[in-house]
């Protein structure tokens, strides 16, 4: 049995097979909706419901309803539907590749940067700021974020923050040797730069969240747009912002980019600014309306971010674009804990 799926006021339409999701069958028509996580949690995804019945988990919602998820919303019966965007997308644009373990480095205790070849004469095209999803012995899934620029389209780099019992980045992480095989997926992803709008960029990340940063900056380096950047970074101490010195660097040679780095739990000998990293931004930045704001991290920063840029820093929801690092297994945001709380 399948549904059709009506976008409102468009004249885009596509069939949803019985127990398909409404993002995974746009996406099987050649559209792609906003998203993040797939899982339910992160709210990139939620959109209108105008007409018709979906049941998300264990919820039956009729429209019109808003504040629907479409990454796990299936229909029970044909649907109108107002995603906040769509956009045609090529669905062979994604691939599956087994990629090689090329070179592995920790530049932090906590934090292990890997990189990934792909087999001669394989290339992947992704977007500066997507993530893939590589596939675990088990048959389970974790995302990463690309670190790299895009030009570099024969392997990824990744950023892995170690999580205490983590079944990819402390059991499979640790016994990784140099060309061993990981087989992944790629590109997934909304959490790009809209480059078509003159707006300035705000970016916010916390620990690993500066992984998809950095590719954007480095692409827009390697492009040579010059529009103005402010970077802002947060951890609880300088660990945990482990290549603060590539961003400083940045920030002494292009005078369109500023960066700050913003720690919660600092050293005593730390003079730079202290707290959370959003509440940074909002001390600096008290008008956010000529921004476009890209937040990646800890799933807690960017919902603290979200809500608070739009309601007290005037800042559009639609210029709002975030990756929320959504733990496995996660069925809602986690709460921030004391070791977690800035850096993911
Ligand atoms: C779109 C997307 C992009 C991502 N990109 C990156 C990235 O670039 N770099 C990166 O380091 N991670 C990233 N993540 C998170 C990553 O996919 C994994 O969730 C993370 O690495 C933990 O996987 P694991 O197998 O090691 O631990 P799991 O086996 O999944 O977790 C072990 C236990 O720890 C809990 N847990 C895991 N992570 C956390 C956390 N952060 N806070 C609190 N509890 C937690 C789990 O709920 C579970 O109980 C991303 C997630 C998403 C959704
Ligand atoms: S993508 Fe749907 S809630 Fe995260």
């Amino acid at each position: 049995m399948s549904y059709q799926i009506s976008v409102q006021d468009s004249d885009i339409a596509f069939d949803c097979n019985e127990g398909e999701t409404v993002l995974a069958a746009a996406e099987r028509a050649g559209y792609t909706l906003p998203y993040s996580c797939r899982k339910g949690v992160c709210s990139s995804c939620q959109g209108w419901l105008d007409d018709g019945d979906v049941r998300q988990r264990s919820r039956e919602i009729s429209g019109p309803a808003g504040g629907v998820l479409f990454c796990t919303a299936t229909p029970k019966s044909d649907l109108t539907v107002r995603p906040r965007r769509i956009a045609r997308y090529d669905p062979l644009a994604r691939k599956k590749i087994t990629a090689r373990v090329f070179r592995m480095s920790r530049p932090a205790d906590d934090v292990a940067v890997l990189q990934l070849r792909f087999p001669a004469s394989i290339r992947a095209k992704f977007k500066a700021g997507q993530y893939l999803r590589v596939k675990l012995p088990d048959g389970e899934e974790r995302s990463f974020s690309m670190a790299n620029a895009p030009q570099e389209s024969d392997g990824v780099q990744l950023h892995i923050r170690h999580v205490p019992g983590g079944h990819f980045s402390e059991k499979v992480l640790s016994t990784l040797k140099l060309d061993d095989r990981l087989e992944i997926e790629i590109p997934y992803g909304d959490f790009y730069v809209r480059d078509a709008s003159d707006a300035r960029y705000l970016f916010v990340a916390t620990g690993t969240g500066f992984a998809p940063v950095r590719s954007i900056i480095d692409d827009m380096i390697r492009r040579r747009l010059s529009r103005e950047v402010r970077l802002y970074w947060g951890g609880r101490s300088r660990a945990d912002l482990y290549q603060a010195a590539i961003c400083r660097k940045w920030a002494d040679r292009f005078p369109w980019l500023s960066f700050v780095p913003v720690l919660s739990n600092p050293d005593a000998d730390w003079s730079g600014r202290t707290g959370l990293v959003h509440r940074a931004v909002l001390d600096d930045v008290a008008d956010l309306a000529g921004w476009q704001v890209y937040a990646c991290g800890n799933p807690a920063m960017i919902q603290a971010a979200r809500s608070d840029f739009t309601s007290l820093g005037g800042l559009p929801e639609d210029r709002f674009f975030a990756d929320a690092f959504v733990p496995s297994g996660a069925t809602e945001v986690p709460a921030p804990q004391p070791a977690l709380a800035t850096a993911v």
